[in-house]
């Protein structure tokens, strides 16, 4: 089916549309600015001037990325500094459970960025195609940064699995970050994910973008020696078809 896009607000078809708009949009604007203050607890810990540089980027860019998708609320009449001062804090704000992301040393803030800020990135690149122009104009900025945010979480998960002691404790608590990463795609075929494809807010099913976020993870665990949680070790309910293996580093 093929969807006319939706270049204004006042273009809006229903209320239901605007309803889920907005909920997307607030979930959106509220990671983005939580994703600059985990940062900065990150920052904390980064070992060296060098990281603690591009992690002052990384912070910048999310708070960016919060003003292009505030911009979209405010749009709608949100009190944009009400929501900032009123939301929850960082952790909270992401995957809606704070003992996901309680960054406490490096290690952490490495797993924050290598697993958490990735996905946020794999689903958002969602609506860079959708049926709300705006929010894909908005999209299609808040991506490309993130091909950066990307690629440093690559190198800092590269250094630190080089120490084998270090990739150890990784591999300890890598379930449990992703089991947040997980969280943010949320569960697959929900009513809100099938309206959200049916009105051509997504092209697809969050199920397929967590496999293809898993896809792009597994040449990174190869070269680390990493391997993905075993189900059991996960405290969520995982999709049958999720496909968990690594294959070996050539
Ligand atoms: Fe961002
Ligand atoms: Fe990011």
């Amino acid at each position: 089916m093929s969807i006319n896009p939706i270049r204004k607000k006042e273009d809006i078809p229903d209320e239901r549309y605007r309803k889920m708009l907005l909920t997307l949009l607030e979930r959106q604007a509220g990671r983005e600015i939580a994703g600059a203050e985990v940062f900065g607890q990150c920052l904390i810990h980064a070992p060296t001037y060098e990281h603690k540089l591009q992690l002052v980027r990384l912070q910048r860019e999310e708070l960016k990325h919060f003003k292009l998708i505030a911009d979209l609320l405010a749009d709608f009449g949100v009190d944009v500094d009400a929501f900032v001062r009123n939301g929850a804090r960082g952790e909270t704000r992401f995957t809606g459970n704070a003992a996901d992301l309680q960054v406490e040393d490096w290690i952490d803030g490495v797993l924050f960025n290598f697993m958490t800020d990735r996905a946020a990135t794999f689903q958002l690149a969602e609506y860079v195609k959708g049926s709300y122009s705006p929010l894909g104009k908005a999209t299609a900025v808040v991506v490309r940064d993130e091909e950066f945010h990307t690629r440093f979480g690559e190198r800092c998960i590269e250094e630190l699995c080089q120490d084998p002691r270090a990739r150890e404790e990784v591999q300890r608590r890598f379930a449990k970050w992703f089991a947040g990463a997980m969280r943010i795609f949320g569960r697959p075929g929900t009513p809100g994910n099938r309206y959200c494809i049916e009105a051509g807010l997504k092209s697809r099913d969050s199920a397929e973008v967590a496999a293809d976020y898993l896809d792009s993870l597994r040449p990174v665990l190869a070269r680390c020696q990493l391997r993905f949680p075993r189900r059991e070790e996960v405290s969520l309910d995982l999709p049958p078809e999720l496909d968990l293996t690594v294959p070996s580093a050539d």
